[in-house]
């Protein structure tokens, strides 16, 4: 058994990969070998420090695999079963117990690499699309990076929605990837003003929601897309960290909304986990959603996947093969 320990936070330079034992899985747990691990943005958050974790630590939030021990009083799932999850540090592993309660049956039909590619993000884009903003048909919604893991899911099913997509995307090689996505209209942000053509395709009036996961770099430009009484939807930092000085920033703007959200207080309950990856496996399983696996990496090259993510290097999902 493998896994990747983190000792100190920092460059990718402390993912250390380590051969270990596991313990028998305890009450209300389970022993899941990996088959396919996701890698997300917040795993780089988690390296570098910007969010806390107990040191040392094994990083990784989400992977698909098969139970091979139940602990005592485990009923809903049993050994051999197909399960994913997201949520819980310690995927980057070849093997890890965890609390049965975290755990989705993956459905026939889809594969481990598929689920392990998309429950994170997926989970993410269906919040996104019904729970903090509700898009109705017809609704204009602005996407920053919309040929990434996440952006990829929310622009195609928020197209499948009737929603008319703007996406942002950084680089030449990347459009593409977004018209594929759904996107009515792509803005390359290394040579595109994005305010000025989001305004430009909306005939000046701006959209009523925005999604941005750069932070810090494009916060207030991404206020600038929004119409009167728009809502910012800022759900990540991969430009760092955004901090309001001056909340007068949003009146005079239009009197607009920001929410910062997070997903795991969108799935506080099994059954909430269960009922929202059951309607992203819907999507998926009728094509409606197209999950990209753009690059596979192994375990022991995790360092490299990590850089490829930091520097934009990826497209759609990444998935880390243990
Ligand atoms: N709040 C939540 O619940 C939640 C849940 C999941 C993910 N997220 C956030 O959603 C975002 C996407 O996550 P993901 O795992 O799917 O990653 P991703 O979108 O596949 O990768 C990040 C993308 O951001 C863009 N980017 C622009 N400037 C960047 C910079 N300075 N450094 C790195 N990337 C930059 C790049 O696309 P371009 O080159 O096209 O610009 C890059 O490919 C992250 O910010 C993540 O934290 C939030």
């Amino acid at each position: 058994m493998q896994k990747i320990v983190i000792n100190q936070t920092g460059g990718t330079e402390q993912l250390n990969l380590v051969d270990f034992e596991l313990g028998t899985p305890g009450a209300g747990e389970v022993q899941i070998k990996h088959t396919a691990i996701g890698l997300n943005f917040i795993d780089v958050y988690f390296r570098t420090g910007l969010y806390p974790a107990e040191k040392p630590f094994t990083p990784g939030m989400e992977a698909a695999g098969i139970v091979e021990q139940v602990g005592e009083g485990v009923t809903n799932v049993k050994s051999g079963d197909r399960v994913v999850y997201c949520g819980a540090l310690g995927a980057y592993a070849t093997h890890r117990n965890i609390a049965a309660d975290k755990l989705v049956p993956i459905p026939d039909g889809v594969s481990d690499d598929i689920s392990a590619a998309s429950l994170l993000k997926g989970l993410t884009a269906h919040y996104l699309l019904f729970l903090t903003y509700k898009l109705k048909k017809g609704d204009a919604m602005f996407v920053q990076a919309a040929a990434g893991g996440v952006g990829s899911i929310l622009c195609q099913w928020g197209k499948h929605l009737g929603g008319y997509v703007i996406g942002a995307v950084g680089s030449d090689e990347k459009v593409p990837l977004a018209k594929e996505n759904g996107c009515d209209v792509v803005i390359n942000l290394s040579n595109e003003d994005f305010v000025e053509k989001v305004r430009e395709a909306t005939d000046g009036k701006g959209v009523p929601v925005v999604y941005d996961s750069l932070g810090k770099d494009t916060f207030e430009k991404s206020l600038d897309c929004l119409q009167p009484h728009g809502l910012m939807v800022s759900y990540g930092n991969a430009t760092g960290p955004v901090s309001i000085p001056d909340l007068g920033i949003l009146s005079r703007k239009g009197s607009l909304y920001v929410v910062r959200p997070k997903l795991f207080d969108y799935t506080n309950t099994h059954e909430e986990l269960v009922n929202n990856a059951n309607a992203l496996f819907d999507v998926i399983q009728k094509n409606v959603v197209k999950v990209n696996i753009g690059q596979k990496f192994d375990l022991k090259d995790i360092a490299k996947a990590h850089n490829a993510l930091e520097n934009r290097q990826t497209t759609g999902s990444t998935i880390i093969l243990p």
